[in-house]
């Protein structure tokens, strides 16, 4: 258990104005999609969890699934460069499920708990600031990192203050850097989502392997157009859109392998790209629920939501988010989230 004062101090440092703490305080805006997953026929080799089995029925394992805008504002700025996020409960026999969370980036911002609070605390939205050319110069002579261009109409954002701080901290560059040039996806299922963290898989062998997960949109990843004045709300719109009458839409889900050496309690480092991918399933989204306070907003994941097969890595940032998630869900009146499965 986590020293409760760290827990609330996080959740509060995240708490912003135009936010709600009867909300999520980041990924406030979003919508839940149900559907289901497949799993590859190669899965059950590299981890015996249950939704990795061969399934029972061919349309494999129900899921609910809720996008977000990572910003923590109640206002839908879908047009703005922010990270989105993409969060799975893959219901399982018995009543049981499994969680796995996942964003926009591909890399985290700080390496431990503290570093994180750090820089939550600096990182704040604030109004946006247009850097001229002799400024970004200025910023490239001094080796920093400059001021990407707000998206037209963005008003507000944490770039400015995260990217003061990423040149005094050499480990949220990474991030940083990739979240400055994130941009807004056309769709919610027009770009890649990261679990970020490493988990620990068995296989059937018995074998344990350190792993990351991505879900790969299989229409492929579109951002909006940078030069062009976005919507304000077109996401939600898009999706009950593409999912009416009876079409579907897909993602793969991609298992990483890491290797000795690999940084597997520090999600703020990147793993060699030529690492081994296995594709583990296929997940079709299929129907957006009338009833968003159930699929939606009451929800609560918790990425320490897991099953027999799969175990958290000795990541400090993921051992955190479980106390966090959990004082975050009570705070806002979400619907406790069911770890009476949960292993570690
Ligand atoms: C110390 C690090 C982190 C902290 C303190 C943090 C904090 C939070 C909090 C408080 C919530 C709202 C939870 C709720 O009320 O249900 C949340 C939601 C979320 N976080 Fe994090 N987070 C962290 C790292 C991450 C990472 C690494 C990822 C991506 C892998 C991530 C992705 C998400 C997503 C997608 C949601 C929305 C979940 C939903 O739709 O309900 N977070 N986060």
């Amino acid at each position: 258990m986590a020293d409760p004062k760290l827990v609330q101090d996080i959740v509060e440092a995240l708490d912003i104005p135009g936010g709600s703490t009867q909300r999520r305080p980041v990924h406030t805006v979003g919508i839940g999609v149900t559907g289901h997953f497949v799993p590859s026929p190669i899965a059950p080799e590299y981890c015996v969890a249950e939704h990795f089995q061969p399934p029972a029925k061919p349309e494999g394992v129900p899921v609910d699934v809720r996008f977000s805008n990572g910003i923590g504002l109640v206002k839908e700025h879908d047009g703005w460069s922010d990270v989105r996020g993409m969060a799975v409960r893959f219901h399982l026999k018995d009543g049981k499920s499994t969680d796995l969370i996942a964003m926009t980036l591909s890399v985290f911002f700080a390496p431990t708990e503290t570093t994180f609070l750090k820089f939550a605390r600096h990182a704040r939205p604030q109004p946006c600031k247009r850097e001229t050319p002799w400024q970004k110069i200025k910023h490239y002579l001094k080796l920093e990192l400059p001021l990407p261009d707000p998206y037209p109409g963005q008003t507000e954002r944490p770039n400015e203050a995260a990217i003061a701080f990423a040149n005094e901290h050499a480990w949220a560059q990474p991030a940083v850097v990739e979240a400055s040039a994130i941009g807004a996806p056309v769709s919610y299922v027009r770009a890649d989502y990261h679990a970020v963290h490493t988990f620990v898989v068995t296989g059937r062998d018995g074998q344990e392997r350190r792993v990351r997960f991505t879900w790969a949109p299989v229409a492929g990843v579109l951002n909006t157009n940078p030069e062009e004045t976005p919507k304000d709300k077109y996401l939600q719109k898009d999706l009950r859109d593409r999912l009416a009458g009876k079409q579907t839409e897909r993602f793969t889900l991609m298992m990483q392998i890491g290797e000795i050496g690999d940084d597997f309690d520090d999600s703020s480092r990147q793993w060699p790209p030529h690492r081994k991918r296995v594709m583990m399933g296929t997940l079709t989204l299929e129907h957006v629920p009338d009833d968003q306070q159930a699929h939606s907003e009451k929800l609560s994941f918790n990425p320490w939501h897991l099953v027999e097969g799969i175990k958290p890595s000795g990541d400090p940032v993921l051992r955190i988010r479980k106390d966090v998630y959990e004082y975050s869900s009570n705070r806002r009146g979400g619907i406790p989230c069911p770890f009476s499965n949960v292993k570690g």
